[in-house]
């Protein structure tokens, strides 16, 4: 019985001449898969007697090679089945993805996310303006006088000279603080994040553009006292606990009196390295009491009222937190310094 079979299916498959992949296919379907023939015999041989199985095994074993042999012959003969062909095309849908490479966030976003954290709790909120400022919200409303030379502390680029009210790139987002005043009334309490232009030679230390978050509160009875614990308190929350200031005169031509705010070193915690020249202290940002000039120029009363205001650039208080020696990376774009940051899922 399974020898006759064996003699039958022999002469099939010698006969055996495809002639497209889907014979070949046919083939493979008939003889080679798990309910194939070859298969069914090999389950018979199970049941014949001792002595058949003495002489059938060796015949059966030939049959199975004959069988794949001329599966494969066949199979370079017409090249893989229209099935596998598929398959190849597509891929093997069974292989684990690629996925994909999610971007980061750029250090100077993260920080100034962080920034405007800090400060909305407190109950500021965020305000905006133009890029392209004139002179009056840049300069004159904050109480620089026409040739003052404090003008030149901030190198400005021009864009339009124009009698009495250039319009220029904005070099601090000061700015918006007369924006902010001059459009509505006391209490104020806001932030101001954005990028400034400055005309310097781009190197390490200095750039021809950067970023700034400002503030201003202004309402009655606001004091010294008031700025000094609200930039102690942001400092705290941004540097941690612990963390020193110190007030240092200083002069803007917008605020009166004016400082400066240096905090202890974040690196070397106030003992001396090359980030604070061994000194111990870096400074981070200006500020002071709002002129009164400055809140009368915006259609407020100074009698009435009082205020603070700062400003800080978000380059600098990247670097104390991340240690980045050179201005010029934030600006490159180059992925192996951005990838090196935060990756936050939108
Ligand atoms: N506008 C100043 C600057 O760009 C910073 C500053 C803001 C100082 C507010 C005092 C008060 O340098």
């Amino acid at each position: 019985m399974l020898q006759d079979k064996i003699t039958q299916y022999t002469e099939e498959i010698r006969a055996f001449a495809p002639s497209s992949s889907a014979d070949v296919e046919n083939f493979r379907l008939k003889f080679l898969v798990s309910k194939g023939i070859v298969k069914n015999l090999f389950d018979e041989f199970k049941t014949v007697t001792p002595e058949e199985k003495r002489t059938l095994g060796k015949v059966l074993n030939e049959f199975k090679q004959l069988a794949e042999a001329t599966f494969k012959e066949a199979q370079e003969k017409f090249g893989s089945s229209e099935k596998q062909q598929a398959q190849q095309k597509e891929g093997d849908l069974t292989l684990p993805g690629n996925g994909f490479q999610l971007g980061s966030r750029h250090p100077i976003s993260l920080v100034r996310k962080e920034i405007v954290e800090i400060f909305k709790k407190l109950g500021f909120v965020v305000s905006e303006g133009p890029e392209i400022e004139d002179d009056w919200h840049n300069f004159s409303a904050l109480n620089f006088p026409p040739e003052h030379p404090a003008r030149d502390m901030q190198d400005t680029f021009f864009i339009k000279k124009q009698e009495g009210n250039d319009i220029t790139l904005r070099t601090h987002t000061s700015s918006v603080q007369v924006r902010l005043m001059e459009a509505g009334k006391p209490p104020f309490r806001a932030i101001m994040p954005g990028r400034v232009y400055r005309n310097e030679a781009i190197s390490a230390r200095a750039h021809c553009f950067f970023h700034q978050v400002e503030g201003l509160y202004v309402d009655e009875n606001v004091s010294f006292a008031d700025l000094k614990q609200t930039l102690y308190h942001f400092v705290q929350e941004m540097y941690g606990e612990g963390t020193k200031v110190r007030f240092r005169p200083s002069y803007f031509p917008f605020t009166e009196p004016s400082a400066e705010m240096d905090i202890s070193c974040t690196i070397c915690k106030g003992a001396g390295c090359n980030l604070c020249k061994y000194s111990g202290w870096v400074e981070i940002l200006g500020c002071g009491m709002v002129d009164p000039n400055v809140l009368e120029n915006c259609g407020i009363d100074s009698k009435k009222y009082s205020g603070f205001a700062f400003g800080m650039g978000i380059e600098r208080i990247t670097n104390l937190k991340y240690v980045i020696k050179d201005l010029r990376l934030f600006s490159e774009n180059d992925v192996r310094f951005l990838s090196q940051f935060e990756t936050e899922l939108i």
